[in-house]
Formats: C-alpha cells, sequence, structure tokens
C-alpha cells in the first residue's frame, strides 16, 4: 500500500494472537504497522513483532525490489514493533539504527546476544535527519507509551510518524469506524499518561500535518482533526459524552437486577446510560466506558468483608489508568455486613478529582420497594 508515492506500508494484520499484551481480546485481530521511504538513503520506520516476521520481511523486500534499507528507525521498543530488529540488522550488516537514548539501553536488554552500538545513531528531541528528497525531524514522547518512545515529522510530505499514539485494536482488512476500538486502544495502553500525551499535542500543534501514520491501525488522512480533537478529550481526562456508565459485580444476580433498575430510572429522566457485568464482559471496554461518560455508578456485593473480586479488579484498573474528574455514585449489596461500599468508596477516594455522591445505597440481599427512596435520591443525586 502506498502513502505517497515514496512511502509506503509494510506492515501486517495479526488475526491469530489471543490476547494483545496477554490482557485485550482483538476479536479483530491487530496490526503492526512499518513503513518505508525510499530515498537515496532508504529507511524503515519501525519492525513488526516477530510473530509475523516472514510476513513483514516479504512485504519489506518486495517494497525495497532491489534497494538496500540504509536505517531502521526504531521509535519504540516494545517488543510489538521491535521483535524484528535483530533479524533484519543481521540481514543488513551495513543499515544504521537510528533510536533514542533510551531505547538503547532496552537494544542491550531484548538483544543480549548482539552489539549494536557501532550502528546506532542516538537522536534527540528536535534533531534531523536527511535521507535526500525526505528530512526526518524527532520528537520524544515519553511515556506515550514507554520511556523511550519518540515520533518522527518528516517534512518534505507532512507526515507524523505518531508511534503508539492514534494507533486501534482491528487489523486492516476489518475497515471499521475508528472511535470505538481507538478509545479502547488508547484508555488501556496510554491511559495513564495523559500528561505526556497532552506533551506530545502541544509539540505538533504547529505542524502541518497531511497524514497520520500510527504503529497500530490506519493511516489517517480524512479525519485528522477528528482524532485529534478525541485525543485533546482524552488525554485531558474530560468526559467525551454526558452519560452514566453503571459497572456492576454481582454474585447471584440481585445486584445486577438493581443496576439494571437504576438504568431505567435514569433512562426515564432522559439520561443516557451504558452498563458493564463486570464477571462476563470486556474489561478493557468498561474501561473505556468509564472515562467516556461523565458520571458511573459502581455496584457491587459484599464479599468476605471486602468487594467481590470483579470489582476490585475494575477499581484497581481504573486506579492504574488515572481515571480522575468524575461524578461517582456507589451501591452496595449484603446479606450480613455489607462492606463494599466503604472498600469501593476507599478506593474511589484514592484517585484525582472524584466526587462521591451521596446516598451511598445499601441493600440487603435483594431489592425491594423500600430501597426505591434511596435509589430515586441516587438518581436525583446523578442529574
Ligand atoms: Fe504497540 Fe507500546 O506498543
Amino acid at each position: 500500500m502506498n502513502i505517497t508515492k515514496n512511502i509506503q506500508y509494510i506492515g501486517v494484520d495479526d488475526t491469530t494472537l489471543d490476547l494483545f499484551e496477554s490482557q485485550y481480546i482483538i476479536p479483530d485481530g491487530i496490526s503492526y504497522n512499518s513503513y518505508l521511504i525510499k530515498d537515496e538513503k532508504n529507511t524503515i520506520m519501525d519492525c513488526v513483532d516477530k510473530r509475523m516476521q516472514d510476513e513483514w520481511l516479504e512485504n519489506l523486500t518486495e517494497a525495497l525490489a532491489d534497494r538496500t534499507p540504509y536505517y531502521l528507525v526504531v521509535q519504540h521498543m516494545e517488543p510489538d514493533h521491535a521483535g524484528c530488529i535483530a533479524l533484519l540488522a543481521e540481514k543488513y550488516p551495513n543499515m544504521q539504527i537510528v533510536t533514542s537514548a533510551r531505547a538503547v539501553q532496552m537494544l542491550a536488554q531484548f538483544f543480549p546476544e548482539h552489539d549494536f552500538t557501532h550502528r546506532t545513531l542516538v537522536i534527540k528531541e528536535g534533531d534531523t535527519l536527511c535521507l535526500g528528497q525526505h528530512t526526518l525531524q524527532f520528537m520524544m514522547a515519553p511515556m506515550v507509551h514507554w520511556p523511550e518512545v519518540f515520533t518522527t515529522y518528516e517534512q518534505s510530505e507532512k507526515i507524523f510518524f505518531s508511534a503508539d499514539a492514534f494507533g486501534k485494536f482491528g487489523a486492516l482488512m476489518h475497515d471499521d469506524e475508528w472511535d470505538c476500538e481507538a478509545r479502547r486502544y488508547y484508555f488501556n495502553i496510554c491511559g495513564k499518561y495523559g500528561a505526556q500525551v497532552q506533551a506530545l499535542l502541544k509539540k505538533v500543534a504547529n505542524l502541518d500535518i497531511k497524514t497520520i501514520c500510527p504503529l497500530h491501525g490506519p493511516v489517517l488522512e480524512d479525519i485528522l482533526g477528528h482524532c485529534l480533537s478525541l485525543y485533546n478529550t482524552w488525554s485531558s481526562y474530560q468526559a467525551e459524552c454526558k452519560g452514566v456508565f453503571i459497572a456492576y459485580a454481582s454474585i447471584h444476580g440481585n445486584t445486577a437486577q438493581v443496576a439494571h433498575i437504576l438504568a431505567d430510572k435514569l433512562r426515564e429522566k432522559g439520561v443516557r446510560v451504558s452498563l458493564s457485568d463486570l464477571s462476563r464482559d470486556d474489561m478493557a471496554e468498561a474501561i473505556e466506558d468509564a472515562f467516556k461518560y461523565d458520571r458511573m455508578v459502581v455496584a457491587a456485593s459484599s464479599y468476605d468483608a471486602d468487594v467481590f473480586p470483579p470489582m476490585h479488579d475494575f477499581l484497581h484498573h481504573l486506579q492504574l489508568k488515572s481515571y480522575q474528574n468524575r461524578k461517582v455514585g456507589i451501591i452496595e449489596n449484603g446479606s450480613w455486613a455489607p462492606s463494599a461500599g466503604r472498600i469501593m468508596k476507599g478506593m474511589l477516594e484514592q484517585m484525582k478529582e472524584i466526587e462521591i455522591v451521596e446516598p451511598l445505597v445499601t441493600i440487603r440481599s435483594t431489592y425491594k420497594q423500600t430501597d426505591a427512596e434511596a435509589l430515586d435520591a441516587l438518581v436525583t443525586a446523578l442529574l
């Protein structure tokens, strides 16, 4: 696939991986993106996961035709992109590796059998590298999503190679809408690092960008403004939508029933509602929805004088991803000594700018008409 006459996509789709990073379901697979810039100094922008090395090498060899790569630019050392560095370095012994100082340390860690130091060009913020007609301009992007990451602007064709930023779950063969799987990818992969993403957005704000080439998902051209705007919303921890996300963890279905009654009551008031069964639904999607909406309700059973573990797991994920700046209601269920509310409140209070909405609703085993008043008060407080 040609991005421009001299810049070619040489990445691969992976539709056989069970879990990305051994935790995220990817029903439509994932793409590991890699690009070739054809010029006096032919340059490869990142490799792919070694799972797909054969297909990638075929793409590269075909795109190179009779050319030889002069540079390999390594923007990110995570194995889903850096997995083929040693293989490529052996195949092309004169090829230089262009990367950041932090990545040099990681090269030695990931490839202890190889010494790349004599063939490594270390770049830093603002450096440029002339390939002939093309000039690469480097911008550091630490913690988007690892500390060694940098991004690259190709000045002549106005192409922004954005590393993991603007990436998306889903193989390229599935040409679906960008937002949903880009959002699930963003909050679960980069969610913790909103400040660092904001810093990167500020760096690129004054660049004239025609195309974004991320390391996962489609090359972006037509919806650039839309994607940049969503990235600004997401990374500043603003809600994308008005609405209430209800996350519930229910042992025998009684807490689930309360969650659904609450959803109905909110909908009657015209509120947009989304629900997730934390025991069964995709945890990554629940994380995504928690960030997407401006309000959340957590409803859980008590368990071992604590909270039912799927809820603990969910709130722990939210803590890791720097969930903040939201209004949150709490519903607990307990048959003898309700404890879930106290635990959930404690975990939420450790997060930044979380407004806990009163009342904390306590259900005893099952929802009863006598619980309606407290639930209605929670609905009112959430409006
Ligand atoms: Fe796609 Fe952080 O690796």
